[in-house]
């Protein structure tokens, strides 16, 4: 979320990234837990002639409910509701409203919760029905996207190689990577630093540290990377009216590599989804 280079935060705001403690460390892989759960329980309801506002509704039921965390989206900057919901051409921050899904929509849904005041904030896409073959297409190189920048993540490996990597990709497809929001930082507040941009030079920028958590969460356009805000002030859609995709997770810096604390139960991130002959299918 947010624009990379327009920050206008006040001068007093602390904008240092902060290490993460063991114990910090295992209330994130709690949140994110929770947060990967919100996404595993809504799946099945993601149906043609469902509302996007009844999604929003179970989810926040379960989340408070249930889990007893707190959706942190609503009321955040005055947002209404307690997740979003981006349809087809809407790229992020969509609002969850009467409309229903019909068949062959594409949806992502995006989930952050805050447990014992830690955040954990995730997203996947969902197809209602039959996808069409190009939307396949763009879900499937959006999420191994995110997955090729994760693999970037350890010690001494800088943001500029997660960007590199996740942009070098989807332009190789023929897509396009959106530059007015960006991953971040992520602990006891909702959007820290630093920003993680999901385009740039590889070998430049912060240099990861263990204890470090963000999250990565590329858009990636089927066609022109160009976006704008809706009359709502909060929906971002593709310019040109293309189709747009989004997957996020929330993770850490180990000693090795990275921890993803947003792992759903059916996702495995095996070793060979991160070997270059992976990426070229
Ligand atoms: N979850 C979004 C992100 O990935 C932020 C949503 S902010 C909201 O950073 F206000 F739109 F909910
Ligand atoms: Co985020
Ligand atoms: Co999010």
């Amino acid at each position: 979320m947010l624009t990379p280079l327009n920050l206008a935060l006040p001068p007093t705001i602390d904008m240092s990234i902060t290490l993460k403690t063991p114990e910090e460390i295992e209330k994130m892989r709690i949140a994110g837990k929770l947060a990967a759960n919100v996404l595993e329980m809504i799946a099945e309801y993601v149906v043609a002639g469902v509302t996007t506002d009844e999604l929003d509704q179970r989810c926040h039921d379960f989340m408070v409910n249930q889990q007893k965390t707190v959706p942190a989206p609503l009321n955040y900057h005055g947002f209404p509701k307690s997740i979003c919901t981006s349809v087809n051409n809407q790229v992020c921050h969509g609002i969850p409203n009467h409309k229903k899904l019909k068949k062959g929509d594409i949806i992502n849904i995006d989930i952050t919760v805050i447990k014992d005041e830690f955040h954990g904030d995730t997203s996947e896409m969902f197809v209602v029905s039959e996808p069409s073959i190009l939307a396949k297409r763009l879900i499937d190189t959006t999420q191994k996207a995110l997955y090729l920048g994760i693999s970037m993540v350890k010690p001494g490996a800088k943001l500029g190689d997660i960007g590199h990597a996740i942009q070098t990709f989807a332009e190789s497809k023929r897509y396009s990577i959106v530059r007015e929001y960006c991953g971040h930082g992520i602990g006891r507040v909702f959007h820290e630093e630093p920003q993680v941009l999901h385009y740039g030079k590889a070998d430049t920028g912060v240099v990861l540290e263990e204890g470090m958590t963000f999250t990565i969460e590329p858009m990636v356009n089927a066609g022109k990377r160009h976006v704008k805000v809706l009359p709502d002030d909060w929906t971002v859609v593709t310019k040109d009216r293309s189709l747009s995709a989004q997957f996020e997770h929330t993770l850490t810096v180990t000693s090795t590599g990275f921890e993803i604390f947003t792992l759903r139960n059916n996702e495995t991130i095996e070793p060979t989804y991160i070997s270059p002959e992976y990426f070229q299918s």
